[in-house]
């Protein structure tokens, strides 16, 4: 007997791979010939390109051709729009037109015999424009902001209203009304963007970088006009992307065109810098907040207006007031959303999309309104907490938004905190405590696997899911070892290549509760096939196996059937933060977080740990440094490198703690599991900012909160002496 690995610390199965360095990225592949591809990028938001100059691009020893946009062959570009696509506007075509959309766009690919050489040469390509007037301040773009419309408005309506919000507003004893910014983000995975692409007789090749390899080979295909079957995708390791490679970029479609152009590999592999005007980003997003309370804090009304940047050619929209739907009880709610289109590249998804920015909004705002009303922030959460969806008018599939706010709130220490703000000095530093509700959605989609019981005693797992960090190698093997009742040792996962079955986006925290009951149901599969066509015993598979002559395989498939009917399945927790400011610098440190979390079933609570403390760090980035800045005259993004984009490092990490609430939510599927990855990053900014007003009494409604925002306007309480 073995014991069931499911819901057990195991530690990761690639951790080693990983720590030796031994684990291959897409960059890191050299097929013969490969030549290195480096991109140019246009130095204006909008225009036309009137003229190249590439003599002495050419001239640079190694080069060995410099493809110029409106230079490549005519391909099909029919599109395969996903669910990782905006749903309005046009796709780009890298090189395909003379047309300029924005700053950094691809506009030449400088082909050479070594990297330093195409670097190098691209950094010598002169480009002449016509340059066109454009909006790139946004500012300009919020003030011609419109209501979301066209296909996107089918998935994000852009007014959402429910009961009579402006009498309930009328009829409320206390009210707040403010306005909160989040700015742009960029996600900053460690690996950056790369795609090798090599073309044989039986089709097109690509490493790439990718959260979805069938979505690559598909897309692709169908851009230039492969049946999906003839574009291979390899993608085994993913070094994070919070959402960054969910789409297909352009320097993919370039890498296949300038490798079919050439007739040998290609490789892309974007530097930051690059990958800033070359990829997507969180968009910049104002949240206008009203809330409407009785004087005992029961919510009248909510409402929330989001006015988020887009590009010009594609409406990216996200799930950004969600939250305020069915976050909170109240008698009425409105929610309304606009786009601000800029000249710039267009957004894309960065971990919880949406959610993490309107809980920024809809947070804080809650906080003004428990100060307004001298009422404890935990206590006006638990007298609002909500146990309904309104809209769907469908239950929770499970809740535990009030015992997070509860177990988190002992395990803090809340009750110590003193309620008056700008009131606790530790020596001559200024301390603050906040809590934020955190919300997410579970989403489940179909998925298939394959499970093959080989004469070796091992089981081969099939699944073209993807692992950008989370630990989907671990915890997909401990389902299977789990269902199989084996040694996870004997489990040979293979994931991260387009030819597997069937598996959805690694995105939208949905891959143990989609691949997780996919591989289930392959492998009780396999012991049914074991049982009926074998005879064999399979409560001893080592044995089982010893008597085969020949593979066996069984295939399961998972679908989530009626789920979204019948309920409205959400993931729930509550945050709280401590901080320290000092009074003469105004710099923030943050002392300590406490997420408690609904989760449902955890697979395994050493990953499931992981996934939340790297949501709290990436959090204090959010909080007091990250912020991708856009020059407000030329759209060019200013700050396109690690150097002056601030991420939190291990010096700026503090004690973090994390608690699951035991949950139980038969209605997700048999491991009752709900996501991790994304609501680890919900609610922690606005506790944060919480806890800052908590220290200062002053209130940043933009992050990040830097020293600048707390020195300006108010005084900051004198440091104890
Ligand atoms: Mo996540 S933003 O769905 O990778």
């Amino acid at each position: 007997m073995t014991a069931n690995p499911i819901g057990q610390p195991v530690p990761r199965v690639d951790g080693r791979l990983k720590v030796t360095g031994s684990a291959d990225y897409a960059a890191e592949h050299h097929p013969d010939g490969m030549a290195h591809g480096v991109v140019v990028q246009s130095t204006i938001a909008a225009g036309w390109i009137s003229g190249f100059d590439v003599a002495a691009a050419e001239a640079v020893p190694g080069v060995v051709r410099v493809i110029l946009a409106g230079g490549i062959p005519d391909f099909p570009w029919e599109e395969n729009r996903q669910i990782v696509d905006p749903a309005e506007g046009v796709i780009e075509r890298p090189l395909a037109e003379l047309r300029v959309l924005h700053q950094g766009q691809h506009i030449a690919l400088v082909v050479a015999e070594t990297l330093e050489a195409a670097r190098h040469a691209a950094s010598l390509v002169r480009v002449s424009y016509r340059e066109e007037r454009a909006v790139t301040s946004i500012t300009e773009a919020v003030r011609q902001a419109e209501p979301v419309s066209g296909e996107s408005s089918k998935e994000y309506p852009p007014n959402v209203e429910r009961g009579d919000v402006e009498g309930e507003w009328a009829r409320s004893a206390v009210t707040v009304s403010a306005s909160y910014v989040m700015p742009r983000h960029n996600q900053n995975p460690m690996e950056t963007h790369a795609t090798i692409a090599s073309w044989t007789a039986s089709g097109l090749t690509l490493w790439d970088k990718t959260q979805w390899p069938q979505n690559v080979a598909e897309t692709v295909g169908k851009a230039l006009g492969l049946p999906k079957d003839q574009v291979h995708v390899i993608c085994p390791f993913v070094g994070g992307a919070f959402g960054s490679s969910l789409r297909v970029w352009p320097h993919t479609y370039l890498a296949a065109i300038a490798s079919k152009m050439l007739g040998r590999p290609v490789k892309i592999d974007l530097s930051r810098r690059e990958y800033y005007g070359g990829t997507g980003c969180r968009p910049w997003t104002q949240l206008n907040m009203r809330l409407g309370a009785d004087r005992d804090g029961r919510l009248r009304m909510i409402a929330q207006e989001a006015i988020a940047e887009t590009s010009t050619y594609e409406d990216y929209t996200e799930a950004v007031v969600r939250p305020t739907r069915v976050l909170y009880k109240s008698e009425a709610n409105g929610t309304y959303y606009k786009l601000a289109h800029r000249a710039t590249n267009t957004p894309n998804a960065m971990r919880a999309p949406g959610e993490t920015t309107g809980l920024f909004g809809l947070e804080c705002a809650l906080d003004e309104l428990a100060y307004a009303l001298r009422l404890d922030p935990v206590e006006l959460r638990l007298r609002n907490v909500n146990d309904f969806d309104p809209f769907k008018k469908l239950p929770f599939s499970s809740t535990s938004h009030a015992e997070c706010l509860r177990r988190g709130a002992e395990a803090f220490g809340w009750r110590r905190r003193n309620p008056q703000p700008a009131d606790t000095r530790e020596g001559r530093l200024l301390i603050g405590s906040g809590v934020a509700s955190a919300i997410y959605p579970v989403n489940i989609s179909p998925a298939e696997a394959r499970a093959t019981l080989m004469p070796n005693g091992e089981v081969q797992v099939l699944i073209a899911a993807s692992d950008m960090g989370p630990g989907t190698y671990t915890s997909l093997s401990q389902v299977a070892a789990g269902t199989l009742n084996l040694p996870i040792e004997r489990i040979r996962l293979h994931i991260g290549d387009s030819k597997l079955p069937h598996a959805p986006v690694h995105g939208g925290s949905m891959t143990m509760a989609s691949c997780g009951h996919a591989v289930l149901a392959a492998c009780q599969a396999l012991l049914e096939t074991l049982a009926r066509d074998h005879g064999a015993n399979t409560h001893d598979l080592a044995r089982t196996a010893a008597g085969l002559s020949a593979p066996v395989s069984a295939e399961g498939r998972h679908d989530p059937g009626d789920l979204q009917k019948k309920y409205s399945p959400w993931a729930f927790g509550a945050v709280f933060a401590e901080v320290a400011v000092d009074p003469d610098t105004c710099e923030t440190r943050v002392r300590r977080i406490t997420g408690a979390y609904g989760n449902g079933h955890i697979i395994n609570p050493r990953l499931a740990r992981s996934q939340s403390i790297g949501g709290f760090i990436q959090g204090i980035g959010q909080a007091l440094m990250e912020r991708t800045e856009v020059d407000e005259q030329s759209g060019r993004i200013m700050n396109a490198n690690l150097a002056e984009y601030l991420i939190p490092v291990l010096a700026d990490t503090p004690a973090l703690e994390v608690i699951f609430v035991k949950e139980d939510d038969p209605h997700l599927g048999p491991l009752q599991a709900k996501g991790i990855g994304e609501i680890a990053l919900c609610g922690i900014g606005p506790a944060i900012a919480n806890a800052v007003f908590h220290a200062t009494g002053i209130r940043v409604r933009e992050l990040p909160i830097t020293p600048d925002k707390l020195f300006s306007g108010q005084e900051l309480p004198a440091a104890a002496d």
